[in-house]
């Protein structure tokens, strides 16, 4: 249970708030690559702010404030040129650094030097990581941009898949570093759906610890003994707002107090006789998370996820909850952030921010069924690992994937529909 007060703490993200001046010290995954194949403009709220993200013409990436700073018209209106975003409205000229470049009327009719001084606005930097974008709004000089090892995975069909949550991101973070949730929310439930009686594992034992990127939680389940990787490995929620599972990472993106964007990237390394493999680029895809009725869609591991998250309320009442041993974890990271909150406050630098370069390019975390992932296996001995199986028959975390995505994994697995 936490005051009201703290609440407020974990849960506002906007300017000026200690957890929106937390989280704005790490790069975020805010899009992927894909969705510019089409359509060079996205409007784009994060933490409480109206932003544009663009590509120009020349390949630039740009995510600068949303509206001009000549009268502030909308600037997803504008198109991209070689060296920018124009505005719709009268012209004017931004570049990725949220400098104007250009004021067409009054470079003819006041041609001075200093028109366009204090005419720039808010920019933020992006960069291109594994068919993701990344931004980063915090003080510079900006960190390193950890590159999780998963993203110098050879050999694997790699996919984004997005959606916009309708609640706080601190409710979605609490469910990366909740074990027990598994065996009900994801078995159980999708056992009684199906009018199953049929009753998963149970947890005998979750234990949590800390390290340099977040936390790591283990299990063990009826049937499993401590050799099992979820005991000898376990999974990591990744610091701050992110979930590692071995073949998919899950981040949780304040969009602002009361919406959260969930961004996820997921990899299959392809069967041993199916190599190589290059992929030629990264598709995104949006998930929906109701159907056509409007119902929440309750069938695949996220969208139950969403469920839950969903309803604890737009922003959960932490004063009216009752924490167990079950949730030793959630005690873990909130204890985590009121610390790293005051670190921050007080000018220091917080937990995992990486400044060296070579350490960034390939940051190891725990991971169950690495060698799987980094060696490979045959078709046949996909069978033998749950996880793996369920993907030659369906994408079991997120519904809606798109025809043609399933067609290009089925391509480069070397199977078809089953
Ligand atoms: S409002 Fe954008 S150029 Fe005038
Ligand atoms: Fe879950």
């Amino acid at each position: 249970m936490l005051t009201e007060a703290k609440n407020q703490l974990l849960t506002r993200v906007g300017p000026r708030t200690k957890m929106g001046d937390l989280l704005r010290r790490y790069w975020h995954p805010i899009a992927g690559v894909g969705e510019f194949d089409n359509n060079p403009i996205k409007p784009i709220r994060l933490f409480g702010e109206d932003l544009v993200l663009y590509k120009d013409l020349s390949g630039c990436y740009g995510l600068i404030a949303r509206q001009c700073p000549h009268r502030r018209a909308d600037l997803a209106h504008g198109w991209v040129e070689g060296n920018g975003i124009r505005c719709n409205y009268h012209g004017w000229l931004m570049n990725e650094k949220g400098a104007c470049i250009e004021q067409p009327y009054e470079d003819i009719a006041n041609p001075s030097p200093h028109s366009k001084d204090r005419c720039g606005t808010d920019a933020y930097p992006v960069r291109e990581l594994a068919g993701m974008l990344w931004a980063y709004m915090g003080p510079h000089p900006a960190p390193e941009l950890p590159v999780w090892e998963p993203f110098n995975w050879r050999n694997g069909f790699a996919e984004v898949v997005i959606c916009e949550v309708p609640c706080n991101w601190f409710q979605c973070q609490e469910n990366s570093c909740d074990p027990v949730h598994f065996e009900w929310m994801h078995d159980n439930w999708s056992n009684v759906q199906k009018g199953s009686s049929v009753r998963a594992a149970k947890h005998l034992k979750v234990e949590f610890e800390e390290f340099d990127y977040g936390f790591v939680y283990k299990r063990v389940r009826e049937g499993a003994g401590e050799t099992d990787e979820t005991w000898t490995v376990g999974r990591v929620t990744l610091w701050p707002n992110g979930f590692f599972l071995g073949d998919h990472f899950e981040w949780r993106v304040p969009i602002d107090d009361d919406n959260t964007l969930s961004i996820s990237w997921f990899f299959t390394r392809v069967p041993t006789e199916s190599e190589p493999y290059v992929q030629d680029k990264i598709p995104t895809w949006h998930a929906p998370i109701k159907d056509e009725q409007g119902r929440w869609i309750t069938s695949h591991v996220m969208n139950q996820d969403i469920v839950a998250w969903v309803g604890q309320g737009v922003i959960a009442d932490r004063s009216k909850e009752n924490l167990r041993s079950s949730d030793r974890g959630i005690v873990l990271i909130r204890q985590r952030f009121f610390d790293e909150m005051d670190r921050v406050e007080k000018g220091h630098e917080p937990k995992g921010i990486i400044r060296d370069p070579a350490l960034a390019k390939n940051v190891e975390l725990p991971t169950i069924m690495k060698k799987i992932f980094v060696e490979g296996i045959p078709l046949k001995d996909f069978e033998k690992y749950p996880v793996l199986k369920a993907r030659l028959t369906d994408f079991r975390w997120h519904a809606g994937q798109p025809k043609e995505i399933r067609r290009a994994f089925e391509q480069a697995i070397g199977i078809t529909a089953r």
